[in-house]
């Protein structure tokens, strides 16, 4: 049975971390403590157990108002329906695409859709939402980003294999294209698309100069996060657009 690994890695920002030995991935929720508590990545429905004896440990779960995600996969949304049922007054928090095309289908309650630059606040914090269509992937894709402590929530950006610590100031762009290389040549191939938009989407991030990356998959990283952004651009190019 796998754990939980918790690590607060800003304040009140709480980092629930699953390892999964058989794709050695770390399947990684986030946890704000706030007047409204938010959660970013409901995590499998496979693990909702697991993650709510966790989150229970940091809030009690029936109070958490957002949960909110970057695109429909189960990782990112699956167990949604599960902490709605728990949580009464929550409420399921996506893109705009997301909320048409997906969500408002299979979710117990409708979710809010997000549109460009709309500011959820949830108390102390604030989050601006910005559409990243297809980066990492998927029409209805976004992030959002914490303004007042500048923590870019990426989803599956700067994915990495492993189980390595919650947060790093070690450059991610090693393991990161290892991990592209890696999904490139199995069955998962074309898992991020290169487009005309990519290189602009990246920037677009880089001009917030976040602090923190909140990654879904392997580390977190504090540190010249505008920098690495524009460097994934130009590794995304390399890797799923080669001259
Ligand atoms: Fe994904
Ligand atoms: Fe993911």
């Amino acid at each position: 049975m796998p754990s939980v690994q918790v690590d607060e890695i800003a304040p009140d920002l709480f980092r629930l971390s699953v390892y999964v030995p058989e794709f050695d991935m770390q399947f990684n929720h986030f946890l704000v403590r706030d007047d409204e508590p938010l959660l970013f990545h409901t995590g499998l429905k496979g693990m909702f157990t697991l993650l709510r004896e966790a989150v229970g440990k940091i809030i009690d779960p029936t109070t958490l108002r957002h949960i909110a995600w970057s695109h429909f996969e189960s990782d990112e949304c699956g167990a949604l329906n599960d902490w709605l049922q728990l949580a009464p007054s929550a409420q399921p928090v996506c893109t705009w695409v997301g909320k048409l095309v997906n969500v408002d289908d299979f979710s117990v309650r409708p979710a809010l859709g997000l549109t460009p630059d709309d500011v959820l606040v949830t108390g102390r914090h604030r989050y601006r939402f910005h559409p990243s269509p297809h980066i990492p992937h998927g029409w209805d894709a976004g992030v959002l980003f914490e303004e007042t402590g500048r923590t870019l929530f990426c989803s599956d950006l700067f994915h990495h294999f492993g189980n390595g610590e919650a947060l790093t100031t070690t450059d991610l762009l090693g393991p990161t294209r290892k991990a592209m290389r890696q999904l490139q040549q199995g069955p998962l191939a074309g898992y991020m698309p290169y487009t005309r938009q990519t290189e602009g989407v990246l920037h677009s991030l880089a001009g917030l100069k976040p602090d923190t990356l909140a990654v879904m998959h392997g580390s977190s990283y504090r540190g010249p996060c505008d920098r690495l952004l524009r460097d994934l651009a130009g590794v995304i190019k390399e890797e799923f657009d080669p001259a």
